[in-house]
């Protein structure tokens, strides 16, 4: 059993979990996430791990709820525990010297990208976070961020805070004060991080992306995460999930996705309607 340390909701729906997990935080690396499933009713999700202390022996989770699963995490108090959680799982990010760096979050997506912008410093890299939310107030790990970053640019879609636009525009900010861009993270919604691709490719600028396609499993066995890289099928939970964005083929991924949409809202309106006792 892993144990909720700590439990906070920074703002409507998104939660910060500090979960009691010493042999995966001695082992996790950024990019990389875990699986798990709260009870022996619960479905197995995946999480990135958003970061990690090897001395505490803590996994920190940020998570957004948008379902079942998510929602019955989020019911969980300071003290209750987890009953499957399993990881460090996928490929960590590759982390060199590049140069100058830029990492690029969207929404939630901006937790994951922190321990990315922490090892890619420590590395010896100019580091540039661009952080996107729809409003200032759900903004989430700024102070974190601005501790590792060289620069911190934030976007929100509504203009309440940093530059009003998406984080494209935090992209072409940079390049056309003509900052040279060795390399691009980008991790956030599908449509958010095909954005960025697209906007990329045709500068020439390295992006990679982190893909949240299904998963179920999370080790490379139910085929549940495929996804297309390069007109070859790749599983994202063992390959991935970080891929070469101008590879990725995101049409196949937003109709994946689609597929499973339907099936998930029926057991979201089931689990609210009968509260968090499953039956
Ligand atoms: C590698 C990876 C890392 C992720 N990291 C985070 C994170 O750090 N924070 C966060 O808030 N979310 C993260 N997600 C998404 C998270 O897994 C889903 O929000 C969660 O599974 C939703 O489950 P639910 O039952 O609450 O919602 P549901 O109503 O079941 O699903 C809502 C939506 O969530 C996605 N989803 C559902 N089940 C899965 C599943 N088994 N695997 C992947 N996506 C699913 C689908 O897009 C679906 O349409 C990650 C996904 C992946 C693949
Ligand atoms: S989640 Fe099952 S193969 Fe990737």
């Amino acid at each position: 059993m892993f144990k909720v340390l700590t439990k906070k909701e920074t703002s409507p729906g998104v939660f910060f979990m500090n979960i009691d997990a010493p042999r995966i935080a001695k082992k996790a690396q950024a990019g990389q996430f875990i699986v798990l499933r709260v009870d022996e009713k619960g479905e197995r999700i995946p999480l990135t791990i958003a970061d990690f202390d090897r001395e505490k022996g803590t996994i920190l989770l940020v998570f957004q709820v948008i379902g079942a699963s998510t929602m019955e995490l989020s019911a969980l108090n300071v003290g209750d525990s987890i009953l499957d959680f399993v990881g460090p799982l996928g490929t960590p990010s590759e982390i060199k010297k590049f140069g100058t760096v830029v990492v690029v979050g969207g929404g939630i997506g901006v937790a994951p990208t922190f321990p990315v912008a922490r090892a890619m410093k420590e590395a010896g890299n100019k580091v540039i976070a661009i952080m996107g939310a729809r409003s200032k107030d759900i903004l989430v790990m700024e102070d974190e961020m601005r501790s590792v970053a060289d620069e911190v640019i934030v976007t929100t879609d509504d203009g309440s805070y940093g530059i009003k636009g998406f984080v494209t525009n935090g992209i072409e900010t940079l390049v056309k004060r003509g900052e040279h861009i060795d390399q691009i993270t980008a991790i956030g919604p599908v449509i958010m991080m095909k954005s960025v691709v697209d906007f990329t490719r045709p500068l020439n600028i390295k992006t990679v992306v982190s893909l949240n396609p299904v998963m179920v499993d999370g080790t490379g066995m139910c085929g549940g995460c495929r996804v297309m890289v390069d007109d070859k099928m790749r599983f994202a939970c063992v390959d991935g999930p970080e891929f070469d964005g101008h590879k990725v083929d995101f049409k196949d991924l937003m109709l994946r996705q689609k597929t499973y949409r339907a099936e998930e809202s029926v057991e979201k309106d089931h689990i609210c309607h009968i509260g968090l006792g499953r039956d």
